[in-house]
């Protein structure tokens, strides 16, 4: 048979949804990092110069069969991956090896197939290899055949890389480098990190995309759901699972497992809240509700059905004055007093889904109250006030202008406006209603203890309005200068 004109070479090269393996292990390694450039000696059909371009680097490359017209040039990396055991002439496998180096000005991966695969195989001899069914000629070599042979062409010693790929360094001093690298860490436990941080590095903003859906979700997302960032992570990674097992492993796992259950956890509240709702107007049918909070369900709960369910035993619970009681007392967020928890309008998605339910039967009655700063649940009857303190933020001491109460039982809606009152009720100690990240939260609560260690909060029956904590300021001799309490002879 006579070689190139009948063998056809080209028909080897196989479509990479994914980096080859000499050029994901020059990765890991660091053998090749971004400000390195690569030629793609024998490149097929240009799969991994197209997934490295998409990862940032300078990759070029050239085929006799798919890009016989492309410029052949020098480049610190030059990648013979899988080429020259296509070649049937001994000869020209020589050649191709001493082109390819002649390119390289930093170091050549030459990568062939290891004689195990030759099992995979089937096909007639030809010269030192097969012909395939294919018609195609493959050479499987034993590593130290491919040692050897390069070593005496090149006159140069290549370093193993793995199985069936070799480096050759120009410099000695960076083959040492290598060598040196890899005594110092496990091969093994170095790569993947390796890898990872430079397939980070290539898809930072896809990365961080993928990271804010979970950390919002606390699932992965389907691709359709980020389609761009999708697509591209994918020619990447073998899937989005592994793209989030990158940012985990460059994240920290604890960090990020934490991270997820709380999304998760989040999510999952959402959901009984937003269910249990349903259930009042009437809950959609699964095809109806829209796909990504279908996703987010049968992510988290496993079926709509089992989701349904949760969300009714919280709707059996809200029924129960004891129940709601109990999870005022529960609750980690906001200021429980004897018959009832108040909340700031802002914190009221941190709640317990029970409670977040309870409020929600109320919103259900009234709509949103956009002006309410303070919701009021009561622990004894079935009530949620609305209340509306619009100088929350400036006031030390805000006093309510209008309250909306909601009475569940009797389906009764009640306004009491207090704007024109000389003696409206007040807050103290605002730091209790709100959550740990509020804007001046550390400031409500700084003022809270000056007062408390001027005695201004005990005896709390008279100060609950504005004359008795005007008159409580003036007996003890204070005023306030902003979230600051001064004493009356005292200069600011
Ligand atoms: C198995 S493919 C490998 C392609 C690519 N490096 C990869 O790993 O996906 C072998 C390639 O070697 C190319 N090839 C054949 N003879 C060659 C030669 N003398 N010099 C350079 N490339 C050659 C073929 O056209 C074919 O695309």
């Amino acid at each position: 048979m006579d070689g190139a004109q009948v063998i056809p070479r080209h028909q080897t090269a196989i479509t990479r949804p994914h980096l080859s393996k000499p050029v994901s292990l020059a990765l890991a390694d660091g053998i090749l990092r971004p400000e390195l450039t690569l030629f793609d000696y024998g490149c097929g059909r240009g799969g991994d110069i197209t997934l490295l371009q998409e990862m940032g680097f300078t990759a070029h490359g050239w085929d006799p069969g798919y890009s016989p017209h492309a410029q052949q040039h020098a480049a610190d990396v030059v990648n013979l991956g899988y080429v020259i055991n296509v070649i049937e002439d001994p000869a020209e496998r020589a050649e191709t090896l001493a082109s390819a180096w002649a390119l390289a000005t930093r170091v050549l991966i030459v990568a062939a197939r290891p004689d195990w695969e030759a099992r995979t195989v089937s096909g007639h001899r030809h010269g030192d290899g097969v012909i395939t069914k294919r018609g195609t000629f493959q050479k499987f070599y034993t590593q130290e055949e491919l040692r050897t042979w390069i070593n005496k062409e090149l006159r140069y010693n290549s370093v193993a890389a793995a199985p069936g790929i070799f480096y050759i360094f120009r410099r000695t001093a960076d083959a040492e480098t290598f060598l040196a690298s890899r005594t110092r860490h496990r091969a093994v436990s170095t790569r993947q990190p390796r890898i990872r941080q430079a397939l980070y590095d290539a898809h930072r903003e896809d990365l961080n995309a993928l990271a804010s859906f979970i950390a919002n979700r606390g699932r992965l997302p389907e691709p359709e759901e980020m389609p761009e960032p999708s697509d591209r992570l994918l020619r990447g990674f073998r899937s989005l699972n592994q793209a989030a097992a990158t940012l985990r492993t460059i994240i920290g796992s604890e960090d990020w497992d934490r991270d997820l259950e709380q999304a998760r956890h989040r999510t999952e509240q959402d959901l009984l809240v937003y269910l249990a709702l349903a259930a009042f107007r009437g809950r959609p049918r699964a095809y109806e509700l829209p796909r990504d909070m279908l996703l987010d369900i049968r992510g988290i709960f496993g079926s709509y059905r089992e989701a349904c369910s949760r969300a009714d035993q919280l709707l059996h619970a809200i029924a129960d004055q004891r129940a709601l009681n109990n999870a005022c007392i529960r609750s980690q967020i906001g200021k429980l007093v004897a018959d009832a928890l108040y909340i700031h309008a802002a914190a009221i998605q941190s709640l317990d889904p029970l409670l977040r339910i309870y409020e929600g039967c109320a919103r259900a009655l009234t709509g949103t109250v956009t002006e309410s700063t303070i919701i009021k649940l009561s622990r004894t009857a079935a009530k949620v006030s609305y209340l509306s303190y619009p100088n929350f933020d400036k006031s030390p001491h805000p006093t309510l202008s209008r309250s909306l109460r909601v009475d569940l039982r009797k389906l009764d809606v009640k306004f009491t406006d207090f704007r024109e009152s000389t003696n409206p009720p007040l807050l103290h100690r605002k730091e209790t209603f709100v959550a740990l990240d509020y804007p001046g939260r550390e400031k409500f609560a700084r003022l809270t203890k000056q007062e408390e260690r001027a005695g201004l909060l005990l005896e709390t029956t008279t100060i609950g309005t504005l004359s008795g904590w005007e008159q409580r300021l003036k007996d003890r001799g204070y005023r306030l200068a902003g979230h600051r309490l001064v004493r009356i002879a005292d200069r600011d």
